[in-house]
């Protein structure tokens, strides 16, 4: 029966992604999105509440009888809204304000690894520009350099020259521009990477598929890091072997310290791995989904994800059914993203694409869309392969027209040979 009401807490593509998924459940009758943007107001209630505002979005779940709230962004996680949820008695899928730790603080993360062997990179912590300098240059490039606290994708800087190393101290350390957090310098890690999505409660640990997403602006990975231009999924250098090992020796070792320590996590818990020559490695660990690999990984998904979230809300054993089709998925972006660019340019043609399409950072004007963000849309292709499904993206894109947007034609290019 669909008679279930849900609540999605988020605005970008990733939210998209599980409305849509929502949305094709057999249990769900009525999707609410807080705040949503223009093209997911075509498959949620729009609710014009901001993701922090922790104590309104509870009093909506509870005055409008929400069966289940479901959590995007980590700024909704980190202002406390699972705790002031359950406080309530409200049912709401993501973890709380301490278990958000995992994400908020590179420290919490790397200490815990640490004490419970979860294979990652050596690490060091200094609040001391002049300490992080001379540590630096004692050790060899290429170096990495976090700041320890949420930064949205522009905390880390892989510096491969000891003067770029020092300015990126510098603003850190040194700069307002950042808070007053310290900083992790960390051992370079070498090899692809990808985003290793788990749904949990407790000890209990239940795999996604695999993805990776592509974070530099340019193709060939050129360019500035940016929250990511494209994701597929599955990853073929990702054997069942691969697979199996980062399951138990990273995640559910994972998932067990983090009851240990009294934190336990309950939502998704989001592996950034890097496949060394030793074997998968912790780059990051995120207490979400992961933007945009949700939105390439849940189409995907044959099992009913209400279903998935019940089941691990209540500490159910269940299996994930999983479409054998590749999905690649491209984002398209204001020119000058990550830096300055322009909102408010027109869209055209959505209609026209055979292709999934979820809205990033779109409003609607006299029921036109238009960009209202730096990643505006991800055109989601799927085939039987991935080179296939690159193509249907591709020729998905050539039938909107938004001027004033870029995109990457390589996703995909660790996977596919031309
Ligand atoms: P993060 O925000 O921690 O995911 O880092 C952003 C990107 O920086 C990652 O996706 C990697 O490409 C790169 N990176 C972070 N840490 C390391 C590391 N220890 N070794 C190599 N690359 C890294
Ligand atoms: N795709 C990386 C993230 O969600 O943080």
């Amino acid at each position: 029966m669909k008679d279930k009401r849900v609540l999605v807490i988020g605005s970008g593509g990733r939210c998209h992604a599980i409305i849509d998924a929502l949305s094709r459940s057999n249990r769900v009758g009525k999707i609410y999105c807080a705040p949503g943007n223009g093209g997911i107001a075509s498959q949620a209630e729009i609710l014009p509440v901001p993701v922090t505002d922790t104590a309104a979005l509870a009093d909506f779940a509870e005055t409008n009888n929400i069966d289940m709230t479901i959590v995007g962004p980590e700024a909704a996680l980190a202002a406390g809204i699972v705790d002031e949820f359950q406080n309530r008695g409200l049912r709401i899928f993501g973890p709380t304000m301490s278990a958000t730790r995992i994400e908020s603080s590179k420290e919490f993360a790397k200490k815990l690894m640490a004490k419970y062997g979860v294979p990652t990179g050596d690490y060091k912590v200094f609040s001391d520009f002049h300490q992080a300098r001379e540590y630096v240059l004692s050790h060899s490039l290429p170096t990495v350099i976090k700041y320890d606290g949420l930064a949205a994708g522009k905390g880390v800087v892989v510096a491969t020259t000891y003067e770029e190393a020092e300015n990126a101290l510098r603003d850190m350390l040194l700069d307002a521009t950042f808070g007053d957090a310290s900083v992790l310098i960390e051992e370079f890690l070498d090899g692809p990477e990808f985003s290793f999505m788990c749904l949990v409660n407790g000890h209990k640990v239940y795999p996604l598929a695999t993805a990776q997403d592509h974070k530099r602006a340019y193709e060939g990975d050129k360019g500035p890091n940016t929250g990511g231009m494209g994701a597929y999924s599955p990853v073929p250098f990702v054997t069942p072997e691969i697979r199996e090992y980062a399951l138990k020796e990273i995640m559910q070792r994972t998932a067990d310290a983090m009851c240990e320590e009294g934190v336990p996590f309950t939502g998704v818990l989001y592996g950034g791995l890097i496949q060394t020559v030793d074997g998968p490695k912790v780059i990051e660990f995120n207490a979400r989904f992961g933007d945009p690999e949700t939105e390439v990984v849940l189409p995907r998904l044959e099992s009913d994800i209400y279903d998935l979230f019940e089941a691990v809300l209540d500490g159910k054993e269940f299996t994930t059914e999983w479409s054998d089709d590749a999905t690649l998925g491209i984002v398209m972006a204001a020119e000058g993203y990550p830096g300055k660019y322009a909102k408010g340019m027109p869209i055209k043609g959505l209609d026209s694409t055979s292709a999934t399409v979820y809205h990033m950072g779109t409003s609607v004007k006299d029921g036109e869309f238009q960009s209202a963000g730096g990643r505006v849309l991800m055109v989601v292709g799927r085939g039987e392969t991935l080179a296939a499904a690159r193509e249907k993206a591709l020729a998905a894109i050539e039938h909107i027209e938004a001027p004033g947007l870029f995109y990457r034609r390589d996703i995909g290019h660790q996977s596919i040979k031309n």
